[in-house]
């Protein structure tokens, strides 16, 4: 079974699906570490993170249980920051549970940060960020991120979850797109 020809709007392959595999599994086993004797609740954020929340969640041996949450960004230009809304809030509460918020990419920090202070003011016993992707040159808030994957440049990025107008989330490896 060969893998399928990458899509005409690619440039390149950024991190391949073994890249990727071996780092979820390093990052799962510190989650485990971390959190070990505690059950942790994984709060996804749809749709990017849900590729990665699956991945991840599979690797961390330890009590898991998963919520998630949707959200609107009204900024449909590649990467830009925008006014961020919950449009799908979660099942249950939080309160006094152990939170790791999942992330496709922390970018501006500006998404990241509506959820912190909106998940912060439920009362959980500890609130963490897990990000696939970290791209610290463009931040313009600064955001606590404990347990990312890899660190990226400015290029925009799509598979794995991640989008360019809904659609690239379905590669199984991270990809530069060709500029416009
Ligand atoms: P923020 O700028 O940190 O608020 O990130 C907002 C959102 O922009 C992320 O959750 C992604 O959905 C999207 N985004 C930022 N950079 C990229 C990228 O390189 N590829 C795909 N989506 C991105
Ligand atoms: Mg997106």
């Amino acid at each position: 079974m060969s893998a399928p020809a990458a899509p005409p709007g690619i440039e390149r392959v950024l991190f391949s699906e073994e890249q990727i595999r071996e780092r979820i599994c390093e990052i799962g086993e510190s989650i485990a570490e971390r959190y070990r004797g505690r059950d942790l609740k994984l709060i996804g954020v749809l749709k990017g993170s849900i590729f990665f929340l699956t991945a991840l969640a599979q690797r961390i041996d330890i009590p898991i249980k998963v919520d998630l949450l949707g959200i609107s960004s009204f900024g449909a230009r590649k990467g830009a920051p925008g006014v961020v809304r919950i449009a799908k809030d979660l099942d249950d509460t939080i309160e006094g549970e152990d939170v790791l918020l999942i992330e496709d990419i922390v970018d501006t920090g500006l998404t990241t940060r509506y959820l912190l202070q909106t998940l912060a003011g439920r009362g959980p016993n500890s609130l963490a960020i897990c990000t696939l992707l970290d791209r610290t040159c463009r931040r313009i808030v600064q955001v606590p991120v404990e347990f990312r994957c890899f660190e990226i440049d400015e290029r925009f990025v799509v598979g794995f979850g991640l989008d360019y107008r809904q659609l690239y989330r379905n590669l199984p490896y991270l990809a530069v797109m060709k500029p416009d």
